[in-house]
């Protein structure tokens, strides 16, 4: 089995989209060759139906939310949020409506994203799947910064770039860590996960500590564990205490991935702050989310290049040998496979 040609076991929740950009307007996300139309109810429930009109086959998400159901923008048919055709503008006293029901997938909209199931609905209910917990999203002590990855590359090629720390010798000036040496490496069932030494340049132990994003003559450097995690589908990492940051997957097809890095900031070590009224706590929370994002941003701008070059030399040549060192590296390609098999 060639790893770049592997396939994404469907029976997990993948990210397709942010909670902010699904409204009562339809939109086409993408995920593992489907189209799917997410829509938002007139009660903010969010809903996910196959992309096809089944009339004619065009697109739902050209149409718009009639109330609950969707309406085609061709000839005004209607479904609901199972899929069922409910109505037809023109259908005559002598007809009755085609038994004609698209796709409806599991939705669920948590942690600022939402996530689709495309899987076993059968292994859904039986081994109660959720998607990988972001418990930093909720809380007040964490400061968010959102990167969205898009790439023209197999999923593996972008797991093993956030997998392996020595690919820090790219970023310079963007990375917050140098001096990654992988001390353990870790696999079960379910993830892979790998801790490097590495020295930080940020402490974030100052109320003016966030200005060491912007002047890097603020930051020093001190040693600091890194621990990153392949929790398939999806993929965490932290810095000593003060940094976590998650990737979320959305594998479109075999040479297309999309994937969103979403960087948390712990203002933990301000005890002072804690004391504080939540409403301020949450204005303050609000009003720093984004620091980060011209780093994230420039670190995902080099990664992309990288990865999408790594696509175009295994298209063009696939029998030339790669030479890898980092044992992480066989340990993820290992899982994916692994995942492949289990979900057949
Ligand atoms: S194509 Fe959708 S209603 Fe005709
Ligand atoms: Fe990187």
């Amino acid at each position: 089995m060639d790893v770049r040609t592997c396939e994404i076991n469907l029976n997990h929740w993948y990210v397709v989209a942010q909670s902010i950009e699904v409204t009562n307007k339809p939109i086409e996300v993408r995920l593992w060759y489907h189209s799917i139309v997410l829509y938002r109810d007139s009660k903010g429930k969010i809903h996910g139906l196959d992309n096809r009109c089944p009339h004619r086959q065009v697109k739902l998400s050209e149409g718009k939310v009639v109330e609950n159901s969707l309406e085609c923008a061709y000839h005004g048919w209607q479904f609901d949020s199972k899929g069922v055709c409910t109505f037809i503008p023109y259908l005559l006293d002598n007809q009755v409506l085609p038994n004609c029901k698209i796709s409806a997938y599991p939705v669920k909209e948590c942690y600022g994203f939402i996530w689709i199931y495309l899987g076993s609905q059968q292994i859904l209910g039986l081994q109660k799947i959720e998607p990988i917990r972001i418990p930093e999203w909720e809380q007040l002590n964490y400061i968010n910064t959102i990167s969205v990855i898009d790439c023209q590359a197999h999923f593996s090629f972008l797991i093993e770039n956030l997998m392996d720390m020595y690919h820090g010798h790219l970023h310079n000036d963007y990375q917050a860590w140098t001096e990654a040496k992988l001390k353990t490496l870790t696999t079960d069932e379910e993830k892979v996960k790998v801790i490097y030494e590495a020295k930080s340049y940020y402490k974030i132990d100052k109320i003016w500590s966030i200005s060491q994003l912007f002047f890097t003559q603020f930051r020093s450097l001190h040693p600091e564990p890194l621990i990153v995690t392949y929790y398939y589908p999806h993929w965490r990492s932290t810095l000593g205490e003060d940094f976590t940051l998650y990737c979320l997957f959305c594998p479109i097809s075999l040479t297309h991935t999309k994937a969103y890095l979403v960087h948390f900031t712990s203002l933990n070590t301000f005890r002072r702050l804690h004391k504080l009224p939540r409403w301020f706590r949450q204005f303050i929370k609000d009003k720093l989310s984004g620091t980060a994002q011209s780093m994230l941003d420039g670190l995902v701008k080099q990664d992309i290049i990288m990865i999408e070059q790594e696509q175009q030399a295994y298209t063009q040549q696939v029998l030339k040998p790669t030479y890898e060192i980092n044992p992480t590296i066989s340990a993820v390609q290992r899982m994916i496979k692994k995942q492949v098999e289990q979900q057949e």
